[in-house]
């Protein structure tokens, strides 16, 4: 669409009364400045849209003995902000999908992939994976602090998993268990060897058990953990990596490209060797305020 159908929908959309139109033309218009390189334009209109789903969602207040182990948030990353292989990409459509079919999938007695395991190197997209899922089913998305949980109640964290576990029945939404093998992963270092051992597997028990409507996602780097008996408990398992050659091209190009006509994206490649997206994004950052603070322009420099 041209900019001027945009405008269009968009004021349509307002007086026809349809705000989820009209959030859904804000966010093409988004999608349409980011592609344009107009990166800032784009993540501009994404925060006015995020702090007016902030307002609408303001959260229902969680059991006060949940407080401090559960943040919510309402993400306004979309899948196209993500760089990464088509596998990945294919896969977290898939989950979408089902999920907005699942009444479908149910009528053959079929369910929806829900319980999700993301794992990989740090700042290669799993906690971003999550949120992306999250807005784009307009779900809250509720972080469960794993290490909280762990040092705070040391001795009672099961039954604290098995409020967790009836919240995620009664209130739909997207739970992010992010490096959920901080239960596990202290053992070596705690004494009580049994004690995580033990929550690690109500962990896993409860995860067994679910049959709520929400979606629940695992995030671990321990590739030790990933043995045959954690993956049977979840519907569907996503690897990430550092990124190939062309992910990292894409994300510069993705960064920079409203900074910088000139620059060879190519060129910049050696540099950034052996780095994830994370860190790649943020040298970005770098580099762009580095050259507004010494008042140039990138192709000065
Ligand atoms: N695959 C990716 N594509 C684009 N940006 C990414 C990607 N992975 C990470 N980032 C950037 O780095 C930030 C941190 O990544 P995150 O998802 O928290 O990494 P992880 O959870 O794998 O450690 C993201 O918010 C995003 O800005
Ligand atoms: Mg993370």
């Amino acid at each position: 669409m041209a900019k001027a159908d945009y405008i269009i929908s968009l004021i349509k959309s307002h007086y026809n009364n349809e705000p989820e139109r009209f959030t859904t033309v804000a966010l093409q218009i988004a999608a349409y400045e980011a592609k344009l390189g107009h990166t800032i334009v784009a993540n501009d209109i994404k925060t006015i849209i995020d702090k007016a789903k902030e307002v609408k969602h303001k959260s229902k207040s969680f059991a006060p003995d949940l407080q401090g182990l559960i943040q919510e948030n309402v993400p306004a990353v979309r899948l196209s902000d993500m760089i990464s292989t088509e596998d990945i990409k294919s896969k977290v459509n898939r989950i979408i999908s089902e999920f907005v079919q699942r009444d479908k999938l149910r009528k053959h007695d079929l369910e929806n992939r829900r319980k999700i395991l993301l794992s990989g190197p740090p700042g290669t997209g799993k906690t971003l994976t999550s949120s992306i899922i999250a807005n784009e089913l307009n779900l809250p998305l509720y972080t469960i602090l794993m290490d909280k949980m762990v040092t705070k109640f040391m001795g009672e964290t099961s039954a604290k998993l098995r409020q967790i576990f009836d919240l995620i029945e009664q209130r739909q939404g997207v739970y992010l268990f992010d490096e959920f093998d901080a239960i596990g992963g202290e053992r070596s270092r705690e004494n009580d060897v049994g004690e995580m051992r033990r929550v690690l597997n109500s962990f896993l028990q409860f995860i067994e058990r679910d049959h709520s409507d929400s979606l629940i996602i695992a995030i671990t780097n321990n590739k030790q953990l990933l043995d045959q008996a954690l993956f049977r408990r979840f519907d569907d398992v996503i690897l990430y990596h550092l990124p190939s050659l062309e992910e990292k091209e894409e994300l510069l190009k993705n960064r920079l490209s409203q900074f910088t006509k000139k620059i060879k994206f190519k060129d910049l490649l050696p540099n950034i060797n052996g780095l994830s997206h994370a860190e790649i994004s943020l040298a970005c950052i770098d580099a762009i305020k580095e050259t507004i603070l010494n008042d140039k322009t990138a192709d000065e420099q």
